[in-house]
């Protein structure tokens, strides 16, 4: 594992040098690398089959994970039936998996913190695995399922009729459990307006390099617009939650 060269793996969005070599992906690690490293042990012990396995620290100090074959994905039209159900179901899993354990500290559980598509491996057009831990923390259960059925389901761009958004929402919200429909809509909300408020900050630190800020505008501009999405159709997605 001396290489240092390898495939650059691109598509992520940090400024973290992620390499791909063989079976493997090289990290350079981060100040939570410690305690992704635990997550990612525990839910090997317990036999949790959606995350990669934590391989150690190779000769040049980077973190080192199983590479997991498959894509990203970022639109409905990759995704195959039955692809929100199992990512609400594999998020749900992650909770059981760490509720009342200590990694979860005095929270309900270790939540991903970034469990979106574009962190998910697919193959298929199904979900197998959550990627990119390194913002997982303990948590609140609801914060993450906020913000995975956000960027989930909700997208202002890509032409995807809203109507097949609130029914991704409902798949999503039914594979991962009984969750009421305000407190998801609301949760979503909040996620969306977490992130504006961070990378509203993000855009104006002069210490962030101009890739990262320019990051931080379309990462900006993502929240409000899915946001305002949610907002326009409150009524719609909290029937669709709710029927039947
Ligand atoms: N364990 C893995 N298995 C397969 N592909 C991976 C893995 N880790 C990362 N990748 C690929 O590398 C890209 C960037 O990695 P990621 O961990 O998401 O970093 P970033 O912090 O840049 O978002 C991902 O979008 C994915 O395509
Ligand atoms: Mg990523």
């Amino acid at each position: 594992m001396a290489e240092s060269t390898g495939e650059r793996l691109v598509g992520g969005n940090s400024t973290a040098e992620v390499v791909r070599i063989g079976d493997a992906v090289h990290r350079t690690r981060g100040a939570r690398s410690d305690f992704t490293a635990d997550v990612l042990r525990h839910l090997e012990a317990v036999g949790y089959p959606h995350a990669p396995r934590y391989l150690g620290v190779d000769d040049l100090g980077r973190d080192v994970f199983s590479y997991l074959p498959g894509n990203t994905t970022d639109h409905p039209s990759q995704r195959a039936e039955g692809a929100y159900a199992l990512a609400g179901t594999m998020l749900r899993r992650l909770h059981e998996a760490t509720a009342g354990h200590p990694l979860a500290g005095d929270r309900e559980c270790v939540v991903h913190g970034d469990a979106g598509p574009f962190n998910t491996i697919c193959r298929d057009g199904l979900p197998v695995a959550f990627i990119d831990w390194t913002g997982c923390a303990p948590g609140s259960a609801l914060d993450d399922l906020g913000y995975l059925a956000w960027t989930w389901c909700v997208q202002s761009v890509g032409h995807v009729p809203i109507e097949d958004q609130a029914a991704h929402l409902r798949e999503l919200r039914d594979g991962y459990g009984d969750v009421d429909a305000g407190a998801l809509i609301g949760a979503m909300v909040e996620q969306q307006t977490r992130i504006a408020v961070a990378e509203t900050a993000n855009l104006h630190d002069p210490r962030l390099d101009p890739v990262r800020r320019a990051h931080a505008r379309r990462a900006v501009d993502w929240a409000e617009a899915d946001r305002a999405l949610v907002q326009q159709h409150h009524e719609l997605l909290l029937s669709a939650l709710r029927d039947g």
